[in-house]
């Protein structure tokens, strides 16, 4: 972890998502506390169902807490109207989904431009062309990504969330629809995002190769942080996750 740069871009604190549903409470996260710092990259990681969405969507003000607080570098999202939230979002925050979710109507150039469109910013020309060599796409800015494959357009969809500068890029299990080969090179790429750029990355995964890219991994269970770790290396990632499951079998006298 890069020690010499370690302000805190994301804070959450005491964050709690309650869903209603049926008559029914369900907690999604359990008064979680957790800080990403500047020029980092760190994987999130837990079974099926155990918080890690809801935390990224909560971090990125895409949707509201029950409780708790989140911080994007000084400015607590609770405290914003929501069209300074939607401002906020769309210029200091990327998001990258696993499915992509590019704009089928609009070219690969046009998907890249959109949030500064959306947000009435100039485009930055040089850092455009600077982020579009860095994804590899310049010959494919006038095609639609209906015409490009699985992993050209998450490197679209990593452009367009760079194309702000955001402090932060969250992405929710951005290889899960990419072959072995295209996760590593998308991977690599939010690396180097990491190391060139001092960019901070949130990344949610299932996958321990995929958060052995990472400088930290943390483990959700039932909403809550259950393990915090600095660079374990895949093997480590494995064996805790393995862990963890047997402890939630014996919780539930499975
Ligand atoms: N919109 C929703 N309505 C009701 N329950 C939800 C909703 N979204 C998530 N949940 C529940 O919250 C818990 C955490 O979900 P999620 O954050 O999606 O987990 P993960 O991403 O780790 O698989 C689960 O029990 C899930 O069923
Ligand atoms: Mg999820």
């Amino acid at each position: 972890m890069n020690t010499q740069t370690n302000d805190a871009v994301v804070r959450v604190e005491e964050l709690t998502r309650t869903y209603a549903t049926g008559g029914q409470s369900v907690t999604a996260l359990a008064a979680v506390n957790a800080t990403f710092w500047r020029g980092t990259f760190t994987a999130v990681m837990g079974p099926s169902g155990s918080g890690k969405s809801t935390l990224l969507q909560a971090a990125a003000g895409l949707d509201r807490p029950t409780s708790g607080h989140v911080w994007i570098g000084d400015e607590e999202l609770s405290q914003l109207s929501e069209t300074k939230l939607t401002k906020l979002r769309r210029t200091r925050i990327g998001f990258i989904f696993q499915a992509f979710n590019l704009i089928g109507a609009l070219t690969v150039e046009e998907n890249i431009l959109l949030p500064l469109r959306l947000s009435g910013i100039r485009p930055d020309r040089a850092w455009i062309a600077e982020v579009i060599d860095r994804v590899g796409l310049g010959d494919r800015l006038g095609h639609r990504p209906a015409a490009l494959s699985g992993g050209q357009q998450q490197r679209v969809a990593i452009a367009r969330a760079l194309a702000t500068r955001p402090e932060v890029i969250f992405c929710d299990e951005p290889t899960g629809a990419l072959d072995t080969q295209t996760a590593a090179d998308v991977l690599t790429l939010l690396r180097s995002v990491v190391d060139d750029q001092g960019q901070t990355v949130v990344m949610v995964t299932h996958d321990p190769v995929a958060a052995s890219y990472a400088d930290r991994v943390v483990v959700l269970a039932d909403g809550r942080i259950r393990q915090d770790m600095a660079q374990p290396g895949a093997e480590r990632i494995a064996e805790q996750l393995a862990a963890l499951g047997r402890r939630s079998h014996v919780a539930q006298g499975a």
